[in-house]
């Protein structure tokens, strides 16, 4: 079977995707839509709203594309996988229906509380008298979470009572909710699974970096980098996850009639009373997944169109490279307010040319003979290396040769981890 995929986004994961789908040796054509500069040097690009139904169908229908795989998760909201299947296509990413799983923090919690996946306690809470209610009773430190699509960015995490409420009331005056959870201490990890509406499979577990700066301070970001595997990780990790979250969850959008195809990306916190789901969410992370792909070596697009069809085998043993990949994002001035863009990016090749090292596009952009900023997130350098110590100082080493006006980026990436600094918290009952 040969196979020509359409991947949907424009961001560093649809690159990573991307990357490697190329790898497959049954994949022969890979296009994107609308994709970026970087994307643009791998494969066609098309300029389509790709969160628009209509215009992933027509795109799908002249590329005769054998299997569409969407990126982000505004189109999966947007409903662009229910037309496309409709159209007859084979789609990876999850219905509008099953990818409230993501786009409604109270959705998500009312199908773990159906499925008894173990999560934070929460209060959903629509006026200030509720949500003051809520935040005395768990007391500090605060999580109040937009309870809408908020590309990661509307969760609140503070000591301060009077910064909790006012995003509360922020929310509100948005029109919104909030949920306002208990604080769940330790680390976090995610971890994607696929699943094919039935049957699920693990890929590596992964750690992100969510604050903009050094020592998680700052706001919350997409995310600033990444590394995976997890080698602090207690035996069985990822087997208690699939059993105990994976599963459950899965199989309970079946019994709803909204069966979950796609990648359901666990977002974790490994807790003293063992581990709590933090959020789902209904596709690929970024930027783990540029760290997750870069090992895999099981060709994903056979991996993907199988899912696709309802026909993941669980026993399928995924082939990973031994090494250890890290990413370190760079991002622009500003991020993640409102990013300066325009910005000509200099050192693209030096960077590639670090042995172990490829340089994944985000927010990028092609104007006259340069590559510019256009974006909050703009490229992700991702290495591989025998050791983690040696793939984080590869990445650092892509990093420091690309510059542009007002570059940011995290210094810190899987530093505590190199340094053998993160502790699993002790089980008690
Ligand atoms: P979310 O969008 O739900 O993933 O939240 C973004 C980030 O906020 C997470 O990655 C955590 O760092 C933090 N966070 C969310 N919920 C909690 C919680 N209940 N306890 C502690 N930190 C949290
Ligand atoms: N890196 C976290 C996310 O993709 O939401």
């Amino acid at each position: 079977m040969y196979m020509k995929v359409l991947v949907l986004g424009p961001g560093g994961r649809e690159h990573a995707i991307i990357r490697a789908l190329a790898r497959d040796p049954q994949v022969t054509e890979v296009h994107s839509a609308p994709g970026n500069a970087g994307i643009a040097q791998d494969v066609p690009v098309h300029a389509i709203d790709a969160n628009n139904p209509e215009q992933a169908v027509t795109l799908a229908r002249e590329l005769a594309a054998d299997l569409v795989v969407i990126g982000p998760e505004a189109p999966l909201v947007a409903g662009v996988s229910d037309a496309l299947r409709e159209a007859g296509f084979a789609v990876f990413g999850p219905s509008a229906a099953a990818a409230q799983l993501e786009g409604s923090k109270a959705f998500a919690k009312q199908v773990m509380e159906e499925a008894n996946v173990p999560t934070a306690r929460a209060f959903v809470a629509t006026t200030e008298a509720e949500a003051a209610q809520a935040l005395d009773e768990f007391g500090a430190p605060y999580v109040v979470k937009d309870d809408g699509l908020a590309a990661g960015k509307g969760v609140v995490v503070t000591e301060n009572r009077d910064a909790a409420l006012e995003h509360a009331n922020a929310c509100f005056a948005a029109g919104g909710s909030v949920v306002i959870e208990e604080f769940l201490d330790g680390p976090e990890v995610s971890l994607f699974v696929i699943s094919d509406g039935k049957n699920v499979l693990p890929l590596s577990p992964a750690q992100d970096f969510k604050r903009i700066f050094d020592n998680d301070k700052g706001p919350n970001t997409g995310g600033m980098g990444a590394y995976t595997p997890l080698d602090w990780l207690p035996e069985g990790f990822v087997g208690e996850v699939i059993e105990k979250i994976a599963r459950p969850t899965i199989t309970r959008m079946a019994e709803r009639g909204t069966p979950f195809v796609g990648v359901l990306f666990c977002g974790l916190t490994v807790t003293s009373r063992g581990v709590r789901v933090i959020e789902f969410n209904a596709r690929f992370g970024d930027p783990e997944t540029q760290a997750v792909l870069a090992r895999l070596r099981t060709p994903l697009g056979q991996l993907l169109l199988a899912a696709s069809r309802g026909e993941i085998a669980e026993d399928t043993h995924l082939e990973w490279d031994p090494r250890t990949a890290v990413d370190v994002v760079m991002a622009a001035e500003n991020y993640p307010g409102t990013p300066r863009k325009g910005d000509a990016i200099a050192g693209l090749e030096n960077a590639s040319n670090v042995p172990g090292v490829h340089v994944v596009h985000a927010g990028t952009a092609v104007a006259g003979e340069e590559i510019v900023t256009a974006g909050g997130r703009v490229l992700a350098v991702v290495a591989l290396g025998d050791t983690l110590a040696q793939a984080r100082d590869a990445a650092y080493e892509g990093v420091h040769a690309i510059t542009w006006e007002g570059a940011q980026y995290r210094t810190d990436i899987a530093l505590k981890a190199v340094q053998g600094a993160i502790t699993v918290p002790e089980l008690r009952d």
